[in-house]
């Protein structure tokens, strides 16, 4: 079968991918059962507080907070421990820009390490040689949905006094040693978005298992208002937005809050999340199988200890194992051109490290530098910074030339059926059955 990038036909047919996030009836009732009862906002209104409770029920956690995107549930987190000016958070290389941009709306320092080659995550080793007499925490992210490597970097953080956050904004119900992700360190933040595994269509929330910080978040989450409770005598349901008394801000916080019909959807869709994390599981793994037989791709790999969620589903190319003669970035574009052509939804997701955004390039930051330079931040601050922004990342670049995403933000490998995931399989077959030709799709 001649490739369809060269003319062939198709293997199927695109539309049969299935779309993400799915709403079905029961979401729909939950958003109309809001809008009849005309609360649809406050900082500690119905929805909102029926949806965290249940999030944090199913991820072991204590506490969790509605905000309105994964970013400010990663704010609230980084602002609920004090973190701001002149302190230095340790974030990798390989992630989503808002990891690193979540420090720095708090007024702190995004400092990069970078990851491991197998999964794209944190490198533990790094993490050290990283840490200054600033550093005030270590922020991985669970990648994709694969767990981080808590233990270690727990213990390095617990070894140099820092604070751990989990970016857990890809990673709902994900596990590590048994355990879902979350709650191993002082916050974590997971996103709502609309390709997220649980989606909200935006939103977040944040989660911790420490009161103390469950209320500094909530203030950083409202005007750093000193607000009163659900809970307290004086909230009354019929008047949410109606305090007893005037309230005045305690520091710097923002409007971070989520409303009733996203914490409604959410919350429908959370009914439905053990089930569809077992069924991208399936799939996940189903996949991984039909891959591994091919010489040169290699599936996502998941270190024993810990379950993915498979957010989004990353295959590396080997040119080398494959006896294809292309570098892998032409590897790479020839194979995702091929497969699109097959019908596959393929993405790229990233392409470079972000220290390698111009963002951190210039230290403009807000425009004169804050938060990179800020009160009594010396050259050799702003050099050490320097070398860190300008630094070659090696693991984090090879990976995102030597590797691609299948699925899409639109098309996400949850959304799939058994077929259609076999259909992934079969393009491949496709594709490297004739790989010798990727290099007339790469000259072409
Ligand atoms: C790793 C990571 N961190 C943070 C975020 C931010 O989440 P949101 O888009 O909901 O603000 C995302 C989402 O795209 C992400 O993938």
């Amino acid at each position: 079968m001649t490739l369809a990038a060269l003319g062939g036909a198709p293997l199927f047919d695109k539309n049969r991918h299935g779309k993400w996030p799915q709403v079905t009836d029961a979401d729909k009732r939950a958003v109309m059962e809001v809008l009849d009862r005309g609360i649809l906002s406050g900082s500690d209104a119905p929805a909102a507080r029926a949806f965290q409770d249940e999030f944090a029920r199913l991820h072991g956690a204590k506490f969790a907070l509605l905000t309105h995107s994964g970013t400010s549930a990663l704010q609230v987190a980084v602002g609920a421990l004090g973190i701001g000016e002149g302190d230095e958070v340790i974030v990798p290389a390989y992630s989503f820009v808002a990891t690193a941009l979540a420090v720095i709306q708090q007024g702190a320092i995004p400092v990069f390490v970078d990851v491991l080659p197998e999964t794209g995550n944190m490198d533990p080793s790094k993490i050290e040689a990283a840490i200054s007499p600033r550093t005030k925490a270590i922020m991985p992210v669970h990648v994709h949905g694969c767990p981080c490597d808590l233990g270690p970097i727990g213990a390095i953080a617990e070894k140099h006094g820092l604070f751990l956050i989990e970016d857990a904004a890809q990673a709902h119900l994900a596990t590590y040693e048994g355990k879902p992700v979350g709650t191993f360190g002082q916050g974590a933040g997971f996103s709502l978005q609309s390709s997220k595994n649980l989606s909200a269509g935006e939103g977040g929330l944040y989660v911790t298992n420490d009161e103390a910080l469950l209320e500094r978040a909530n203030q950083v989450r409202n005007f750093a208002q000193n607000l009163v409770r659900a809970d307290s005598a004086h909230y009354n349901l019929d008047r949410p937005l109606d305090g007893h008394k005037a309230l005045v801000s305690l520091g710097i916080g923002s409007m971070y809050r989520g409303n009733e019909m996203m914490a409604a959807f959410g919350k429908s869709q959370l009914a439905r999340l053990p089930e569809l994390t077992k069924k991208a599981q399936d799939n996940g793994h189903r996949l991984a199988k039909a891959l591994r037989e091919l010489p040169g791709v290699m599936p996502p790999a998941i270190p024993d200890n810990r379950t993915t969620v498979f957010h989004k589903y990353r295959v590396w190319l080997d040119g080398q194992a494959a006896g294809v003669d292309l570098s892998p970035e032409q590897l790479r574009d020839a194979t995702i051109k091929a497969l699109r052509a097959e019908g596959c939804e393929v993405v790229m997701w990233q392409a470079e490290p972000l220290p390698s955004f111009p963002l951190f390039g210039e230290l403009k930051g807000f425009g004169k530098g804050f938060p990179f330079a800020f009160h009594g931040s010396s050259p050799s601050d702003t050099e050490r910074l320097r070398a860190n922004y300008h630094a070659s990342y090696p693991v984090t670049r090879k990976l995102l030339h030597s590797s691609l995403v299948l699925f899409s933000q639109t098309c996400p490998l949850i959304a799939q059926d058994a077929a259609t995931v076999d259909l992934y399989a079969d393009a491949f077959r496709k594709v490297w059955s004739d790989r010798k030709r990727l290099v007339e799709i790469a000259k072409g």
